[in-house]
């Protein structure tokens, strides 16, 4: 038996080793046991952070949450119809969940699940990495339940499914599997990868919000370019949708992003507009509806069609900066970024920047009502004279409030506008 106590506790901070240590004692004395499973198990032997616990009870998990979470400074959500809960305790989730087993009735569909065993609860996971389990009672703290051989599939850096229904079972792993591989430069084990292939297809079966779901976790992947180059080399980036590629395109304008943002981390949105820039339009709409995009990322992804249109406006030679606002003004600040990064033209990326960084800050310091003060009756004309007046600063004609005063005085005093 293998016992990895002394890695918890240097890999846990004392808070967290104490709250973990805390759900072990409650368990016993609950006459249940309770594990640390999955994710952090697999990044505890790598000594990679991860903030995401996921404790499995043999037993009904909502009793021990509520009773760990008394008197503790946390967040606990529960969700009694699934057996489950969820403490945010400082930076930490900890998902608490009752052992279960699941079966599924019918491939890409979701599975039935009834209370089980710890081993059963292991079964049902997606990759032997992710199907260790280590005890948290205090008699038996550390020791490693490994039944799939995940420790030898770590030390060999493989990605292996459990057995060969797994895919089938859930289409989400072939990207789970991608993921992991990209993120932890291990290899697909060479069953899994056969395995893989076969069943991508299935992925047609699965809802929109679960493809969806796949496609922003991988967004938030170091390097996602990198996932999709995997999909696209194993035949299976065709699956997510037919229309996406993930060539060297793609990685060398995710770098560019990446710069540009001067974050490992940018915007998914601006990633996400990158990834389907050179999809045709209507295989973009069609791309919006099948994974069933909503919110901002919807109005970036309709955005990017439309200012695809607008771009050969701002080649033009003779440009002023009022007349880049207008071009630009209702797209949104993704889409134009994505475009800045795209274009061939440096004339089109300064003013696609000049856009960015400046133009669509620029706001008047005089109002309606200072107009209305000033003389000019609301309305049609007042209207035109704050257009007038913003492009006016736009084009750097006037800078100051008084600039803009004096500006307005010499129209009324015209009578023009
Ligand atoms: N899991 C699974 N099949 C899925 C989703 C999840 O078997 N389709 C299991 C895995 O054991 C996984 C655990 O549930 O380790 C938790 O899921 P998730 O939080 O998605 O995985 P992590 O491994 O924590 O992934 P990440 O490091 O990307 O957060």
């Amino acid at each position: 038996m293998i016992n990895i106590g002394k890695n918890i506790e240097e890999y846990l901070p004392p808070e967290i080793l104490t709250l973990v240590k805390a759900a072990g004692e409650i368990a016993v004395s609950r006459g249940q046991s309770v594990y640390l499973v999955g994710g952090v198990v697999r990044d505890l032997f790598l000594k990679r952070r991860n903030l995401d616990l996921d404790l499995v009870v043999e037993g009904d998990a909502l009793p021990l949450a509520r009773q760990l979470a008394k008197g503790r400074d946390g967040k606990l959500v529960t969700h009694p119809r699934f057996g489950t809960a969820t403490f945010k305790y400082g930076a930490y989730s900890i998902d608490l969940v009752t052992a279960r087993s699941e079966t599924y009735p019918e491939p890409g569909a979701l599975p039935t699940v009834k209370p089980g065993s710890i081993q059963d609860d292991l079964l049902r996971r997606d990759f032997s990495i992710n199907a260790m389990a280590v005890s948290i009672d205090p008699a038996r703290f550390g020791d490693l339940v490994d039944p799939y051989g995940g420790k030898s599939d770590l030390d060999r850096h493989l990605i292996r499914v459990l057995h060969q229904r797994s895919f089938k079972d859930d289409p989400t792993r072939v990207w789970r599997a991608l993921r992991y591989e990209q993120r932890l430069g291990f290899r697909l084990e060479f069953d899994t990868t056969t395995q893989l292939r076969r069943d991508a297809p299935i992925m047609e079966r699965i809802s929109g919000d679960r493809l969806r779901h796949e496609l922003e976790r991988i967004l938030e992947e170091d390097y996602p370019e990198k996932v999709f180059y995997r999909g696209e080399r194993l035949g299976v980036l065709r699956n997510l949708h037919l229309a996406l590629m993930g060539n060297g395109w793609l990685g060398e304008h995710f770098d560019m992003a990446r710069e540009a943002c001067g974050s490992p981390k940018p915007n998914k949105n601006l990633y996400l507009a990158l990834l389907v820039w050179r999809i045709e339009d209507e295989a973009l709409k069609n791309f919006v509806e099948r994974l069933k995009f909503g919110g901002d990322a919807v109005r970036v992804l309709r955005d990017i069609p439309l200012l695809k249109q607008a771009i050969p406006a701002l080649a033009a030679s003779e440009l002023t900066p009022s007349g880049v606002y207008h071009i630009l003004e209702h797209h949104r600040p993704e889409t134009i970024l994505a475009g800045a990064l795209v274009t061939d033209s440096a004339l089109v990326r300064q003013r696609l920047e000049l856009y960015l960084s400046s133009l669509r800050f620029v706001e008047l310091s005089l109002n309606g009502d200072n107009l209305r003060r000033m003389g000019v009756p609301a309305g049609k004309k007042m209207g035109a004279m704050l257009k007038a007046l913003k492009e006016a600063k736009l084009d750097g004609k006037v800078i100051t409030r008084e600039d803009e005063r004096k500006l307005v005085r010499s129209w009324l005093k015209k009578g023009k506008r």
